[in-house]
């Protein structure tokens, strides 16, 4: 059995490295080689570093494996293989670029493929769940961030590979990323052996903001001990779009200097797409702010009533008196 593991880590890592050498050396991985340079803007130096590759449609890990002979059953465990009636018949991520996913001492466990074909439903495919591979554990580059994370630098989670890369070239050498699954309780106790201090920074979308005020209580909850901070962007983007839209200076700029506490985020994630000058949308937003502050220290109950009252005209005494409704009703 050890042995047998000992020969799927072999496999993982062969394919890696073919997979890389097919995208950089060969004709066939021409067109995925100058979307990344040239869509992407990555140089060969950061696609070398984290073992980017591309898998043409031929089949290439199918061949290598049947000419080195190994075991059938090792290659269907290791999940690289299309399985059709209990014949490997294709590689999996056939006509994907590849991002090797690895554990957190650099053992490659699975790939996660992104579609050229911007017609693609299905944008990103990762490897299915495994003993090997298992989304709900795993944080994408953990390897590389683990050691930066423990001296100090803070751990950021992000939703994308891209992003990831995008925020480590500026600088952030504690980025990890989940795979296209929310945040758990695995990779938050992870993260809080590391670290006392987790930043958030989702896509500036709607389902970014919506991991967000997922995530906070998550940590708040499996890790007290934590300082929490949240980024949000602006504008829809995310980090690898601010880098490429904005530059690597603004996506700088914007991991360093624009950290919010969860209070502050959701206070204003409530505050949109309101018109808070409107007496009915005043009240709407007061209702999401009262669970909030709940939540928060006493410290900030008392900037944000102060600041609430200040900005929108109500007076302090009605705010806290409202405010206290609110705990009383919701012990
Ligand atoms: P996004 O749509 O924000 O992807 O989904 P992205 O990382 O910005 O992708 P690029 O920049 O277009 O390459 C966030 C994450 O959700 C997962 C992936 O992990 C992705 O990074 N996802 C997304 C999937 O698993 N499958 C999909 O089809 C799309
Ligand atoms: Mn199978
Ligand atoms: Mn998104
Ligand atoms: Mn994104
Ligand atoms: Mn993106």
């Amino acid at each position: 059995r050890q042995e047998k593991f000992q020969k799927i880590y072999e496999l993982y890592n062969a394919a890696q490295k073919l997979y890389t050498h097919i995208l950089l050396n060969t004709t066939a991985g021409e067109q995925a080689l100058s979307y990344l340079k040239d869509d992407r803007q990555l140089d060969e130096e950061t696609i070398k570093k984290y073992g980017l590759g591309f898998v043409p449609s031929n089949n290439v890990l199918l061949s290598y494996a049947r000419e080195h002979n190994i075991d059938e059953k090792v290659m269907a465990e290791a999940e690289l293989f299309i399985d059709r009636d209990g014949e490997l018949v294709r590689d999996r991520f056939n006509n994907r670029v590849v991002w090797p996913i690895k554990s957190d001492r650099g053992q490659v466990l699975g790939f996660s493929g992104r579609s050229l074909d911007p017609d693609n439903p299905a944008k990103y495919m990762n490897s299915p769940e495994s003993p090997f591979f298992n989304k709900g554990k795993l944080l994408y580059n953990l390897d590389l961030a683990k050691g930066n994370i423990r001296s100090g630098q803070p751990a950021m989670i992000f939703e994308g590979f891209m992003d990831v890369i995008s925020a480590a070239m500026a600088g952030a050498g504690g980025a990890v990323a989940t795979m296209g699954t929310a945040l758990t309780e695995d990779h938050v106790k992870t993260l809080a052996k590391l670290t006392d201090k987790i930043t958030l920074v989702y896509d500036g979308d709607a389902p970014g903001q919506k991991a967000a005020k997922r995530s906070i209580p998550l940590i708040r909850s499996v890790a007290p001990q934590v300082e929490i901070g949240v980024i949000s962007l602006a504008d829809n983007r995310d980090p690898d779009e601010v880098r490429r839209e904005l530059g690597l200076p603004a996506l700088k700029q914007a991991l360093e200097q624009s950290t919010q506490t969860p209070t502050e985020y959701l206070i204003n994630a409530a505050k949109q797409d309101k018109n808070l000058q409107n007496q009915a949308q005043y009240l709407d937003f007061l209702k999401e702010v009262w669970p909030i502050l709940t939540s928060a220290t006493a410290v900030e109950q008392d900037y944000f009533l102060k600041k609430i009252a200040e900005d929108y005209g109500s007076s302090l005494e009605a705010l806290q008196s409202e405010f206290s409704d609110y705990k009383n009703q919701h012990p």
